[in-house]
Protein backbone atom coordinates (compact mmCIF):
# COMPACT_ATOMS: atom_id res chain seq x y z
CA UNK A 1 0.00 0.00 0.00
CA UNK A 2 1.35 3.18 -0.86
CA UNK A 3 0.69 5.71 2.02
CA UNK A 4 1.45 8.71 -0.06
CA UNK A 5 -1.61 7.79 -2.41
CA UNK A 6 -5.37 7.19 -1.92
CA UNK A 7 -5.33 3.38 -2.87
CA UNK A 8 -9.44 1.99 -3.11
CA UNK A 9 -10.63 -0.98 -4.77
CA UNK A 10 -13.75 -0.85 -7.54
CA UNK A 11 -15.66 -3.11 -8.91
CA UNK A 12 -14.28 -4.57 -11.92
CA UNK A 13 -16.84 -7.00 -13.30
CA UNK A 14 -20.37 -8.40 -11.48
CA UNK A 15 -19.15 -11.39 -9.63
CA UNK A 16 -20.57 -14.89 -10.60
CA UNK A 17 -21.01 -17.08 -7.67
CA UNK A 18 -18.44 -16.07 -4.92
CA UNK A 19 -16.18 -13.23 -5.39
CA UNK A 20 -13.10 -13.80 -6.88
CA UNK A 21 -9.46 -11.62 -7.58
CA UNK A 22 -10.67 -10.52 -11.17
CA UNK A 23 -13.70 -9.01 -9.56
CA UNK A 24 -11.90 -6.61 -8.49
CA UNK A 25 -9.68 -3.27 -9.72
CA UNK A 26 -7.61 -1.99 -7.53
CA UNK A 27 -6.43 1.85 -8.24
CA UNK A 28 -4.21 4.72 -7.17
CA UNK A 29 -4.88 8.52 -6.85
CA UNK A 30 -4.36 11.23 -5.17
CA UNK A 31 -5.22 11.87 -1.58
CA UNK A 32 -8.64 14.10 -1.76
CA UNK A 33 -8.07 17.51 -0.18
CA UNK A 34 -11.24 18.74 1.52
CA UNK A 35 -13.09 21.98 0.60
CA UNK A 36 -14.82 24.41 3.09
CA UNK A 37 -17.41 22.15 5.21
CA UNK A 38 -15.35 19.49 4.50
CA UNK A 39 -12.98 17.26 6.25
CA UNK A 40 -10.45 14.78 5.20
CA UNK A 41 -10.59 11.24 6.87
CA UNK A 42 -7.39 8.13 7.03
CA UNK A 43 -9.06 5.04 7.07
CA UNK A 44 -7.35 2.37 9.64
CA UNK A 45 -10.16 -0.38 9.57
CA UNK A 46 -12.53 -1.83 7.03
CA UNK A 47 -15.10 -4.62 8.05
CA UNK A 48 -16.33 -6.77 5.64
CA UNK A 49 -19.91 -8.21 5.29
CA UNK A 50 -21.96 -10.54 2.87
CA UNK A 51 -23.64 -7.62 1.56
CA UNK A 52 -20.85 -6.84 -0.43
CA UNK A 53 -21.22 -8.83 -2.81
CA UNK A 54 -24.73 -7.49 -3.90
CA UNK A 55 -23.53 -4.02 -3.76
CA UNK A 56 -21.10 -5.52 -6.41
CA UNK A 57 -23.81 -6.93 -8.13
CA UNK A 58 -25.29 -3.94 -9.12
CA UNK A 59 -28.21 -4.32 -6.93
CA UNK A 60 -29.25 -1.45 -4.51
CA UNK A 61 -29.14 -3.35 -0.63
CA UNK A 62 -28.63 -2.34 2.86
CA UNK A 63 -29.20 1.18 2.11
CA UNK A 64 -26.38 1.93 -0.10
CA UNK A 65 -26.95 2.74 -3.87
CA UNK A 66 -26.07 0.25 -6.83
CA UNK A 67 -22.42 0.15 -7.99
CA UNK A 68 -21.39 0.75 -11.56
CA UNK A 69 -18.55 -0.88 -12.88
CA UNK A 70 -15.07 1.07 -12.39
CA UNK A 71 -16.78 2.66 -8.40
CA UNK A 72 -15.64 2.33 -4.94
CA UNK A 73 -17.18 -0.33 -3.05
CA UNK A 74 -19.20 0.50 -0.06
CA UNK A 75 -17.76 0.00 3.06
CA UNK A 76 -17.90 0.53 6.98
CA UNK A 77 -14.98 1.73 8.38
CA UNK A 78 -13.01 3.41 11.48
CA UNK A 79 -10.99 6.76 10.20
CA UNK A 80 -9.30 9.30 11.92
CA UNK A 81 -10.10 13.02 10.87
CA UNK A 82 -6.83 14.43 9.63
CA UNK A 83 -7.81 17.64 8.38
CA UNK A 84 -10.79 19.49 9.28
CA UNK A 85 -12.42 22.58 7.46
CA UNK A 86 -15.85 20.99 9.41
CA UNK A 87 -17.20 22.30 12.85
CA UNK A 88 -18.51 19.04 14.12
CA UNK A 89 -15.26 17.07 13.06
CA UNK A 90 -11.58 18.14 14.83
CA UNK A 91 -8.31 16.60 13.41
CA UNK A 92 -7.74 13.91 15.85
CA UNK A 93 -11.16 12.75 15.98
CA UNK A 94 -12.22 8.92 15.22
CA UNK A 95 -15.22 8.34 13.62
CA UNK A 96 -16.88 4.81 12.16
CA UNK A 97 -19.31 5.20 8.87
CA UNK A 98 -19.70 4.94 5.41
CA UNK A 99 -15.60 5.15 3.66
CA UNK A 100 -15.42 2.79 0.89
CA UNK A 101 -12.73 0.46 0.48
CA UNK A 102 -10.18 3.37 0.11
CA UNK A 103 -7.24 4.17 1.91
CA UNK A 104 -8.42 8.35 2.48
CA UNK A 105 -11.66 10.10 2.02
CA UNK A 106 -13.04 13.51 1.93
CA UNK A 107 -16.99 13.81 3.86
CA UNK A 108 -18.88 16.65 4.76
CA UNK A 109 -20.72 13.97 7.21
CA UNK A 110 -23.71 13.14 5.15
CA UNK A 111 -26.77 11.43 6.44
CA UNK A 112 -26.11 9.00 3.96
CA UNK A 113 -22.50 8.29 5.23
CA UNK A 114 -23.96 7.37 8.56
CA UNK A 115 -21.22 8.53 10.90
CA UNK A 116 -20.53 8.39 14.76
CA UNK A 117 -17.73 8.86 16.47
CA UNK A 118 -16.08 6.26 18.19
CA UNK A 119 -16.38 6.05 22.38
CA UNK A 120 -12.57 5.73 23.63
CA UNK A 121 -12.84 2.47 26.26
CA UNK A 122 -9.64 1.52 26.27
CA UNK A 123 -10.18 -1.28 23.35
CA UNK A 124 -8.54 -1.22 20.11
CA UNK A 125 -11.04 0.88 17.48
CA UNK A 126 -11.86 -1.81 15.78
CA UNK A 127 -14.35 -2.40 18.33
CA UNK A 128 -16.35 -0.02 16.58
CA UNK A 129 -16.79 -2.20 13.64
CA UNK A 130 -17.77 -5.22 15.53
CA UNK A 131 -19.41 -5.45 19.15
CA UNK A 132 -19.82 -1.49 18.93
CA UNK A 133 -20.53 -1.02 15.24
CA UNK A 134 -23.46 -2.41 12.95
CA UNK A 135 -22.54 -6.16 13.73
CA UNK A 136 -22.85 -6.06 17.16
CA UNK A 137 -26.09 -3.43 16.86
CA UNK A 138 -27.53 -5.95 14.81
CA UNK A 139 -27.18 -8.86 17.24
CA UNK A 140 -28.51 -6.72 19.74
CA UNK A 141 -31.24 -5.11 18.10
CA UNK A 142 -32.08 -8.76 16.31
CA UNK A 143 -32.19 -10.42 19.94
CA UNK A 144 -33.70 -8.34 22.66
CA UNK A 145 -35.98 -5.91 20.16
CA UNK A 146 -37.24 -8.06 18.12
CA UNK A 147 -36.66 -12.01 19.53
CA UNK A 148 -37.44 -11.00 23.47
CA UNK A 149 -35.59 -13.30 25.11
CA UNK A 150 -36.28 -14.59 28.65
CA UNK A 151 -34.44 -16.25 30.80
CA UNK A 152 -34.28 -20.20 30.54
CA UNK A 153 -35.44 -19.58 26.91
CA UNK A 154 -34.02 -22.33 24.39
CA UNK A 155 -32.62 -20.19 21.63
CA UNK A 156 -31.00 -21.71 18.30
CA UNK A 157 -28.43 -19.37 16.08
CA UNK A 158 -27.25 -20.34 13.04
CA UNK A 159 -23.88 -19.09 11.67
CA UNK A 160 -23.08 -18.92 15.34
CA UNK A 161 -18.99 -18.31 14.35
CA UNK A 162 -19.86 -15.52 12.70
CA UNK A 163 -19.88 -11.90 13.30
CA UNK A 164 -23.37 -11.35 14.45
CA UNK A 165 -23.44 -14.92 15.59
CA UNK A 166 -20.60 -15.05 18.52
CA UNK A 167 -21.70 -11.82 19.52
CA UNK A 168 -25.78 -13.67 19.61
CA UNK A 169 -24.53 -16.24 21.43
CA UNK A 170 -23.08 -14.28 24.19
CA UNK A 171 -25.73 -11.74 24.48
CA UNK A 172 -27.92 -14.97 24.63
CA UNK A 173 -26.38 -16.33 27.74
CA UNK A 174 -25.92 -12.85 29.33
CA UNK A 175 -29.51 -13.12 29.33
CA UNK A 176 -29.92 -16.85 30.91
CA UNK A 177 -31.12 -18.66 27.92
CA UNK A 178 -29.57 -22.08 26.66
CA UNK A 179 -28.07 -21.84 23.80
CA UNK A 180 -27.64 -24.21 20.69
CA UNK A 181 -25.32 -23.13 18.04
CA UNK A 182 -25.35 -23.98 14.16
CA UNK A 183 -21.85 -23.71 12.36
CA UNK A 184 -19.78 -25.50 9.68
CA UNK A 185 -16.88 -27.25 11.27
CA UNK A 186 -15.40 -28.74 13.95
CA UNK A 187 -13.17 -25.89 15.10
CA UNK A 188 -16.08 -23.49 14.69
CA UNK A 189 -18.19 -25.52 17.20
CA UNK A 190 -15.10 -25.61 19.78
CA UNK A 191 -15.20 -21.76 19.29
CA UNK A 192 -19.22 -21.45 19.58
CA UNK A 193 -18.76 -24.14 22.94
CA UNK A 194 -15.99 -21.83 24.47
CA UNK A 195 -18.16 -18.55 24.18
CA UNK A 196 -20.78 -20.05 25.81
CA UNK A 197 -23.06 -22.48 23.45
CA UNK A 198 -24.36 -25.05 25.31
CA UNK A 199 -24.78 -27.28 22.35
CA UNK A 200 -23.02 -26.88 19.68
CA UNK A 201 -24.26 -28.24 15.78
CA UNK A 202 -21.73 -28.83 13.09
CA UNK A 203 -24.27 -28.20 9.86
CA UNK A 204 -21.60 -29.72 7.40
CA UNK A 205 -21.28 -32.95 9.18
CA UNK A 206 -24.67 -33.59 11.41
CA UNK A 207 -28.00 -34.09 10.08
CA UNK A 208 -29.32 -30.38 11.60
CA UNK A 209 -33.28 -31.63 11.57
CA UNK A 210 -32.29 -34.20 13.51
CA UNK A 211 -30.10 -32.62 16.00
CA UNK A 212 -32.43 -29.78 16.48
CA UNK A 213 -35.06 -32.07 17.65
CA UNK A 214 -32.17 -34.05 20.13
CA UNK A 215 -31.31 -30.56 21.67
CA UNK A 216 -35.00 -28.93 21.57
CA UNK A 217 -36.88 -31.83 22.76
CA UNK A 218 -39.35 -28.94 24.09
CA UNK A 219 -39.39 -26.86 20.86
CA UNK A 220 -37.51 -23.68 20.53
CA UNK A 221 -38.48 -20.70 21.91
CA UNK A 222 -36.21 -18.39 19.53
CA UNK A 223 -34.71 -19.02 16.41
CA UNK A 224 -31.96 -16.38 15.28
CA UNK A 225 -31.75 -17.07 11.71
CA UNK A 226 -28.48 -16.15 9.36
CA UNK A 227 -28.46 -18.21 6.97
CA UNK A 228 -32.59 -19.11 6.05
CA UNK A 229 -32.84 -22.25 3.56
CA UNK A 230 -32.49 -25.80 5.35
CA UNK A 231 -31.67 -24.45 8.22
CA UNK A 232 -34.56 -21.94 8.95
CA UNK A 233 -37.09 -24.70 7.62
CA UNK A 234 -35.43 -27.55 10.26
CA UNK A 235 -36.14 -25.09 13.11
CA UNK A 236 -39.56 -24.09 11.66
CA UNK A 237 -40.08 -28.35 12.18
CA UNK A 238 -39.26 -27.55 15.95
CA UNK A 239 -41.55 -24.67 17.58
CA UNK A 240 -42.21 -24.46 21.36
CA UNK A 241 -45.56 -22.33 21.58
CA UNK A 242 -44.96 -18.67 21.26
CA UNK A 243 -41.95 -19.27 19.47
CA UNK A 244 -40.03 -16.16 18.30
CA UNK A 245 -37.86 -16.57 14.60
CA UNK A 246 -35.60 -13.23 14.26
CA UNK A 247 -34.82 -13.33 10.04
CA UNK A 248 -31.40 -11.40 10.24
CA UNK A 249 -29.65 -12.90 6.83
CA UNK A 250 -29.73 -15.72 4.38
CA UNK A 251 -26.21 -16.15 3.65
CA UNK A 252 -27.01 -19.74 2.58
CA UNK A 253 -29.46 -18.44 -0.22
CA UNK A 254 -27.14 -15.58 -1.26
CA UNK A 255 -25.18 -17.30 -4.37
CA UNK A 256 -28.48 -19.17 -5.19
CA UNK A 257 -29.88 -18.02 -8.76
CA UNK A 258 -33.93 -18.47 -6.85
CA UNK A 259 -34.31 -17.95 -3.18
CA UNK A 260 -35.03 -21.22 -1.20
CA UNK A 261 -38.72 -21.55 -1.27
CA UNK A 262 -40.21 -22.51 2.64
CA UNK A 263 -43.48 -24.51 2.73
CA UNK A 264 -43.61 -25.39 6.53
CA UNK A 265 -43.87 -21.90 7.90
CA UNK A 266 -47.64 -22.67 8.44
CA UNK A 267 -46.14 -24.26 11.26
CA UNK A 268 -46.27 -20.93 13.12
CA UNK A 269 -49.83 -21.04 13.04
CA UNK A 270 -50.22 -23.86 14.89
CA UNK A 271 -47.93 -22.57 17.74
CA UNK A 272 -48.58 -19.00 17.98
CA UNK A 273 -45.73 -17.94 16.82
CA UNK A 274 -44.36 -15.16 14.87
CA UNK A 275 -41.12 -14.97 12.37
CA UNK A 276 -40.31 -11.00 12.25
CA UNK A 277 -37.51 -9.64 10.05
CA UNK A 278 -35.42 -6.50 10.82
CA UNK A 279 -32.80 -4.13 9.39
CA UNK A 280 -30.23 -2.73 11.34
CA UNK A 281 -30.81 0.99 9.96
CA UNK A 282 -34.19 0.91 11.35
CA UNK A 283 -32.89 0.95 14.40
CA UNK A 284 -30.73 4.16 14.19
CA UNK A 285 -32.81 6.30 16.18
CA UNK A 286 -31.61 4.30 19.49
CA UNK A 287 -28.14 3.37 18.46
CA UNK A 288 -27.07 5.15 21.90
CA UNK A 289 -29.22 2.54 24.02
CA UNK A 290 -27.05 -0.38 22.12
CA UNK A 291 -23.67 1.42 22.54
CA UNK A 292 -24.00 2.03 26.14
CA UNK A 293 -25.60 -1.98 26.94
CA UNK A 294 -22.80 -3.39 24.91
CA UNK A 295 -20.05 -1.33 25.52
CA UNK A 296 -21.12 -2.26 29.53
CA UNK A 297 -21.18 -5.95 29.14
CA UNK A 298 -17.29 -5.28 26.99
CA UNK A 299 -16.10 -3.40 29.96
CA UNK A 300 -17.27 -6.25 32.63
CA UNK A 301 -15.90 -8.95 30.25
CA UNK A 302 -19.04 -10.63 29.55
CA UNK A 303 -18.85 -9.83 26.60
CA UNK A 304 -15.66 -10.75 24.29
CA UNK A 305 -15.08 -9.64 20.26
CA UNK A 306 -14.16 -12.51 18.65
CA UNK A 307 -12.43 -10.62 15.43
CA UNK A 308 -10.81 -12.30 12.59
CA UNK A 309 -8.31 -10.21 11.27
CA UNK A 310 -6.88 -9.40 7.53
CA UNK A 311 -3.88 -7.57 7.94
CA UNK A 312 -3.10 -5.21 5.02
CA UNK A 313 -5.14 -3.32 2.62
CA UNK A 314 -4.65 -5.49 -0.28
CA UNK A 315 -6.88 -8.22 1.65
CA UNK A 316 -9.90 -7.14 1.16
CA UNK A 317 -10.98 -8.58 -1.50
CA UNK A 318 -9.80 -12.45 -0.24
CA UNK A 319 -11.43 -10.87 3.57
CA UNK A 320 -14.82 -10.68 1.46
CA UNK A 321 -14.75 -13.94 -0.10
CA UNK A 322 -13.76 -15.59 3.37
CA UNK A 323 -17.65 -15.02 3.77
CA UNK A 324 -18.72 -17.11 1.44
CA UNK A 325 -15.94 -20.12 2.11
CA UNK A 326 -16.59 -19.83 5.51
CA UNK A 327 -13.05 -19.04 6.42
CA UNK A 328 -13.60 -16.06 8.70
CA UNK A 329 -14.10 -16.65 12.75
CA UNK A 330 -16.02 -13.72 14.19
CA UNK A 331 -16.33 -10.44 12.75
CA UNK A 332 -14.04 -10.33 9.17
CA UNK A 333 -11.44 -6.95 9.07
CA UNK A 334 -9.03 -5.99 7.38
CA UNK A 335 -6.24 -3.44 9.00
CA UNK A 336 -5.28 -1.33 7.34
CA UNK A 337 -2.91 0.56 10.04
CA UNK A 338 -2.26 0.34 13.83
CA UNK A 339 -4.81 2.52 15.90
CA UNK A 340 -4.85 3.57 19.37
CA UNK A 341 -4.88 0.29 21.89
CA UNK A 342 -4.09 -1.63 19.41
CA UNK A 343 -1.08 -4.27 20.44
CA UNK A 344 1.81 -4.56 19.07
CA UNK A 345 2.54 -0.23 18.68
N1 LIG B 1 -30.79 -7.62 9.01
C1 LIG B 1 -29.74 -6.81 9.08
O1 LIG B 1 -29.84 -5.59 9.22
C2 LIG B 1 -28.37 -7.44 9.00
C3 LIG B 1 -27.24 -6.75 9.47
C4 LIG B 1 -25.99 -7.38 9.43
C5 LIG B 1 -25.88 -8.68 8.90
N2 LIG B 1 -27.01 -9.29 8.42
C6 LIG B 1 -26.94 -10.68 7.93
O2 LIG B 1 -26.54 -11.46 9.04
C7 LIG B 1 -25.83 -12.62 8.60
C8 LIG B 1 -24.49 -12.65 9.32
O3 LIG B 1 -23.71 -11.55 8.89
P1 LIG B 1 -22.20 -11.38 9.35
O4 LIG B 1 -21.77 -10.07 8.80
O5 LIG B 1 -22.07 -11.68 10.77
O6 LIG B 1 -21.48 -12.49 8.50
P2 LIG B 1 -20.81 -13.84 9.01
O7 LIG B 1 -21.76 -14.66 9.79
O8 LIG B 1 -19.49 -13.55 9.60
O9 LIG B 1 -20.74 -14.48 7.56
C9 LIG B 1 -20.10 -15.47 7.12
C10 LIG B 1 -20.48 -16.86 7.69
O10 LIG B 1 -21.67 -17.37 7.10
C11 LIG B 1 -21.58 -18.78 7.03
N3 LIG B 1 -22.00 -19.28 5.71
C12 LIG B 1 -21.49 -18.96 4.51
N4 LIG B 1 -22.13 -19.64 3.55
C13 LIG B 1 -23.05 -20.42 4.17
C14 LIG B 1 -24.02 -21.36 3.71
N5 LIG B 1 -24.17 -21.64 2.42
N6 LIG B 1 -24.80 -21.97 4.66
C15 LIG B 1 -24.68 -21.69 5.97
N7 LIG B 1 -23.76 -20.81 6.45
C16 LIG B 1 -22.98 -20.18 5.56
C17 LIG B 1 -20.10 -19.13 7.21
O11 LIG B 1 -19.96 -19.77 8.48
P3 LIG B 1 -19.86 -21.39 8.53
O12 LIG B 1 -18.42 -21.71 8.34
O13 LIG B 1 -20.40 -21.70 9.87
O14 LIG B 1 -20.68 -21.90 7.38
C18 LIG B 1 -19.39 -17.80 7.25
O15 LIG B 1 -18.28 -17.77 8.14
C19 LIG B 1 -25.71 -12.48 7.10
O16 LIG B 1 -26.72 -13.26 6.50
C20 LIG B 1 -25.94 -11.00 6.84
O17 LIG B 1 -26.42 -10.75 5.55
C21 LIG B 1 -28.23 -8.70 8.46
Amino acid sequence: MNEDRNCQWRVARRPAGNVVAEDFLYTEEDIPRPGDGEFLLKTYYINLAPVMRMYMSGKSAAGEKPLAIGDVIHGRAVAEVIESNHPQYKIGDFVHGQCGWQTYKVSSATPQEKFRKLPDIGMSYSVALGTLGMTGFSAYFGLIDCGKPRRGDVVVVSGAAGGVGTHVVQLAKILGCKVIGIAGGKEKCDLIRSIGCDVTIDYKEEDVAEQIAAACPEGIDLYFDNVGGETLSACLDNLAMRSRIVLCGSISEYLLDEPYGLTNYTNLRATNSTMQGFFIYNHVHDFDRAEHDMANWLRSGKLKPVEHIFDGFEKLPEALASLYTGANYGIALVRIRRGPHDKGD
